[in-house]
């Protein structure tokens, strides 16, 4: 896998994750089974995640895109002049774009991300972009508490948390993501993306498009095991499925044996039932009142949503 004059800055230098074997093997021996969803990004896995937000059954970039160009001005007044944004997790900057270009004279951009090498070229394409801006990527875990120096005075603070990733976050999870950005963000407040409960079917096709992207970017994590672990998934009898819980109000990622079979990790061997899952990952949905409970729950007044006219998608303002 590695490619020439290419260096490896992974802590790992180029061997199997330590993390990414103990989750797979812990993952893959609980029932209902299930591997953790932070092992999708790779790079494959990332280009892979930006085809999906160009596909015509994904409307939620595009929905959420739109939202932030039609209401900039309403931004610009809610958050006041130099202000400080904070934006969890590095996105490929389309989003903060609009929103630093809606901002009166922002003094700070601080992007949190945990993958470095993401994080320094895109925060590096912004600098060479924005020359008055002070461009401070934070190299973290943004799903831990986070600390940074207090906000200067007189200026406000404020989080960006778009791509409604928030609901790939369980319930309680969320809630405690939310806490800690209250506190972070205390005289300021979040701009946060939420997607939003709708149509079965139009929620399931996002998650299962006709040209199989998302099918291809869930079994990378299998083609990642085979790679990086030696494992032996033959990907021809692991389908992708997407399915809505109504129940808990998610989507559902599976990757599902379409025989009985054993898979072998190095000295491992994992047996599956024929139609046997391993559940990859949630998004859940919101109804509007439902979000802004969670975000009061959590600590922040609820001022602000806007929708779409087909109510796809949310954005809310929430003061802290
Ligand atoms: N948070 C977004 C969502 O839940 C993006 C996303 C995360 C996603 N993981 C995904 C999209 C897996 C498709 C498949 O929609």
């Amino acid at each position: 896998m590695k490619q020439q004059g290419l260096l490896d800055h992974r802590p790992h230098g180029g061997m199997a994750d330590p993390d990414f074997v103990r989750a797979v093997s812990t993952g893959l021996r609980q029932q209902p089974k299930s591997i953790p969803c932070r092992f999708f990004y790779d790079t494959a896995g990332s280009r892979l995640f930006d085809r999906i937000c160009d596909l015509p059954e994904y409307y939620p970039t595009r929905t959420e895109l739109a939202l932030l160009a039609a209401h900039a001005d309403q931004f610009a007044s809610l958050i006041g002049p130099g202000a400080e944004v904070v934006e969890f997790g590095a996105g490929s900057g389309d989003k903060v774009r609009l929103l630093l270009d809606a901002l009166d004279q922002p003094a700070i951009y601080r992007p949190i991300d945990i993958s470095g090498e993401f994080l320094l070229s895109s925060a590096q394409r912004l600098a060479r972009d924005y020359h008055d801006l002070s461009v401070r990527p934070v190299i973290a875990d943004f799903t831990q508490p986070i600390p940074l120096p207090a906000a200067r005075p007189g200026t406000r603070r404020v989080g960006f948390f778009p791509g409604s990733t928030i609901g790939n976050f369980a319930p309680a999870q969320a809630t405690r993501f939310l806490r800690g950005a209250a506190r972070l963000l205390r005289g300021g407040g979040l701009l946060i993306g939420v997607d939003l409960v709708k149509d079965r079917e139009v929620l399931r096709r996002a998650y299962d498009d006709a040209q199989g992207v998302t099918a291809a970017f869930n079994r990378n994590v299998l083609v990642r095991a085979n790679e990086e672990l030696g494992a032996d998934f033959d990907l021809d009898r692991f389908a992708h499925r997407a399915l809505f819980n109504e129940a808990h109000s998610r989507i559902e990622m599976h990757l599902v044996s379409q025989v009985a079979q054993i898979v072998r990790i190095g000295e491992q061997e994992f047996s599956f039932a024929d139609g046997e899952t391993i559940h990859t990952e949630n998004s859940y949905k919101y109804t509007v009142g439902d979000f802004r409970r969670l975000a009061a729950s959590a600590g922040f007044t609820p001022l602000h949503v806007w929708t779409d006219i087909d109510r796809l998608f949310s954005l809310h303002w929430l003061e802290a």
